[in-house]
């Protein structure tokens, strides 16, 4: 019995780490609550979290690739608010897995500026087929 529950003790605590490595937590947020951007940077930590990975939303989504789920790294992708909303509306670029509409009208206005501004920190000069126009981020 003892080691039983010792095993479940464990679990649990597996679980809770586990969570919180996924960003649900509001923690490792880059936007401050009293910041125009916070409302997005929360829906996204919230629904778009579990696919990609946002360093500016604390979140890890990509990190197992094997997952045919996992959306692009968002630390790696420019993203206008207009892309983002198309991905949004539409499921990704190409409709194929990312489910479409998990956030919806202003919510979804909100998520898309929020990765608009901080997507692509990490991209190493890499502008995509008609993006050439977009300011890089700062
Ligand atoms: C179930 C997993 C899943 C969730 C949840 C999800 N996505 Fe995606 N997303 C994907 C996949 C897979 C792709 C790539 C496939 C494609 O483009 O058709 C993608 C593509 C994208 C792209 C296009 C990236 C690029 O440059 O190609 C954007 C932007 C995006 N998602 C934003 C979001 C936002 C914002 C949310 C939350 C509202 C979200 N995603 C939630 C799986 C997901």
């Amino acid at each position: 019995m003892r080691l039983k529950a010792l095993i479940l003790i464990a679990a649990v605590i597996a679980v809770a780490l586990g969570v919180s490595a996924c960003g649900y937590g509001e923690k490792g947020l880059a936007v401050k609550s009293n910041e125009t951007l916070y409302n997005g940077a929360v829906s996204f930590a919230q629904h778009c979290s579990g696919c990609h990975t946002l360093s500016a939303a604390g979140t890890q989504g990509t990190g197992n690739r094997g997952e045919r789920t996992q959306g692009p790294n968002l630390d790696q992708r420019q993203e206008s608010v207009e892309d983002v909303i198309f991905a949004i509306q539409n499921g990704g670029f190409t409709g194929a897995i990312m489910p479409q509409n998990i956030v919806v009208g202003k919510e979804a206005e909100e998520v898309a500026k929020f990765v608009a501004k901080y997507a692509g920190e990490e991209a190493q000069n890499a502008p995509r087929p008609g993006q050439n126009d977009e300011p890089t981020a700062p």
